[in-house]
């Protein structure tokens, strides 16, 4: 099922009429289907389904409250970077027991909250980590489930900006050094070695660099096994890519049997880190034109949403769908860059495309459920979009616009 999708000329999700959205909750406005949320990741643990396994969602994809709490309730794990990121899934209902904490800089309150309530695995990405989480867990007499996260140094073929399985990223421990590390941690007092971790980077569209990566991590396993220390789960990650364009990337079923492939049968659990192939396709970002404006070189629908709502066009120059709510064709085609009102020429959602559009229309930037609110922000003291959540023919307001005044809530005048 197209969970976006016209209805004769009219854009919709789900059931609702994108014009009706708009009507109700105003614009730039991010909608989200609870289907194609829930779909995804059935897919992703559908999949795995033959051997012990566990989906924790990458919160740092979409991290609203109401996804959050929907993936909870169909026993999703997590994910996490920050405390932030945990606090927000304990908020919506979450199983600390399923939460896995990623990250290269994990600070000391992060470290304890995590042990207070007792998640899944520190997946530690530094070496000076073991020690100081071995230092916090003695102190709140715990036992700290650890695996490392190495990096496999596989080129994962994707954006330099989102990969991070290569010797010069700044993530995880050389694979090489695993060893060395793992016998470290095994002889601090209070870390239970639990499994590896590796994610080699983001927006993968094909299988190979996971087979490879995987094939390393099993070696590493291997020797593991032989020098005594015993690894019952592997996190292979996140990354796997999603259609913003043309890209023909695996399914959750192909991606894991492909992995299945050189799992064979050892008996490890499999954890798995997806992000955006969970929400990427179950969000779009409504947007209203505001102007349509001729210069000498190009034609500009300037409109209501900007790189503050949606950075990825402007950061990694992404290419995201953007249609048309309503198919009109009495107005003539050109070509358009769809650009925001934000005073930077990398402010644009689109560039050269062809749309039938006048002032007032509605546009629809397709892919955007991931990465899109959660990197957004309040440059040029734009307020942050609202979040819908459209449920067959109910919409749900899942987070308000902001307001002006949370603008600058928290900051104060200097006095005298
Ligand atoms: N696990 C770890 C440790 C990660 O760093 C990430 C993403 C994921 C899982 C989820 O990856 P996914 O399944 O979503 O590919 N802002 C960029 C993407 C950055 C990804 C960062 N790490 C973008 O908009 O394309």
């Amino acid at each position: 099922m197209k969970v976006f999708h016209y209805q004769g000329a009219l854009f919709q999700a789900e059931n609702q009429p994108l014009n009706a959205v708009a009507a109700r909750y105003g614009t730039p406005c991010y909608v989200y289907s609870r289907a194609a949320l829930e779909n995804h990741w059935r897919a992703y643990d559908d999949a795995f389904a033959d051997r012990p396994h566990l989906i924790c969602y990458a919160v740092k994809a979409n991290s609203n409250l109401a996804l959050l709490n929907l993936l909870a309730r169909l026993g999703s794990g997590f994910d996490i970077v920050s405390v932030g990121e945990l606090e927000r899934v304990l908020a919506a209902g979450g199983d600390p027991g399923k939460v896995v904490f990623s990250g290269v800089g994990k600070r000391e309150e992060e470290l304890r909250r995590a042990l207070e309530v007792g998640i899944r695995c520190f997946n530690v990405e530094t070496p000076d980590e073991l020690n100081r989480l071995d230092r916090i867990a003695g102190e709140l007499g715990r036992k700290a489930p650890i695996s490392l996260r190495v990096n496999p140094d596989v080129d994962a073929q994707t954006h330099p900006y989102i990969s991070t399985g290569l010797r010069e990223n700044k993530f995880g421990i050389a694979i090489d050094d695993a060893l060395d590390f793992y016998q470290k941690a095994a002889a601090l007092p209070n870390l239970a070695v639990t499994g590896i971790d590796c994610h080699i980077g983001s927006q993968i569209t094909n299988t190979a660099p996971f087979q490879d990566a995987l094939q390393r991590v099993l070696n590493l396993a291997q020797r593991l096994e032989q020098a005594g220390i015993a690894i019952k789960h592997l996190d292979l990650g996140g990354g796997l890519g999603i259609r913003y364009r043309d890209e023909t990337p695996p399914t959750p079923a192909e991606y894991a049997a492909a992995l299945r492939e050189k799992l064979g049968d050892t008996p490890y659990e499999i954890l798995l880190e997806p992000g955006r192939a969970i929400v990427g396709n179950a969000g779009l970002l409504l947007t209203r034109v505001e102007y349509i404006k001729d210069t000498p070189a190009k034609r500009f629908a300037i409109v209501d949403a900007a790189m503050n709502d949606l950075l990825r066009p402007a950061l990694y120059n992404a290419w995201q769908d953007i249609v048309a709510v309503q198919q009109d064709d009495a107005t003539p085609e050109a070509v358009y860059d769809v650009v925001g009102p934000v005073c930077e020429t990398g402010d644009f959602l689109g560039k050269e495309r062809k749309l039938r559009i006048k002032p007032g229309d509605l546009l629809a930037v397709c892919s955007a459920g991931a990465y899109g609110f959660s990197m957004s922000s309040n440059y040029n003291s734009r307020p942050r979009p609202a979040e819908v959540l459209v449920d067959g023919d109910k919409t749900h307001l899942i987070r308000e616009r902001e307001t002006l005044a949370q603008l600058w809530q928290g900051e104060h005048l200097v006095l005298g």
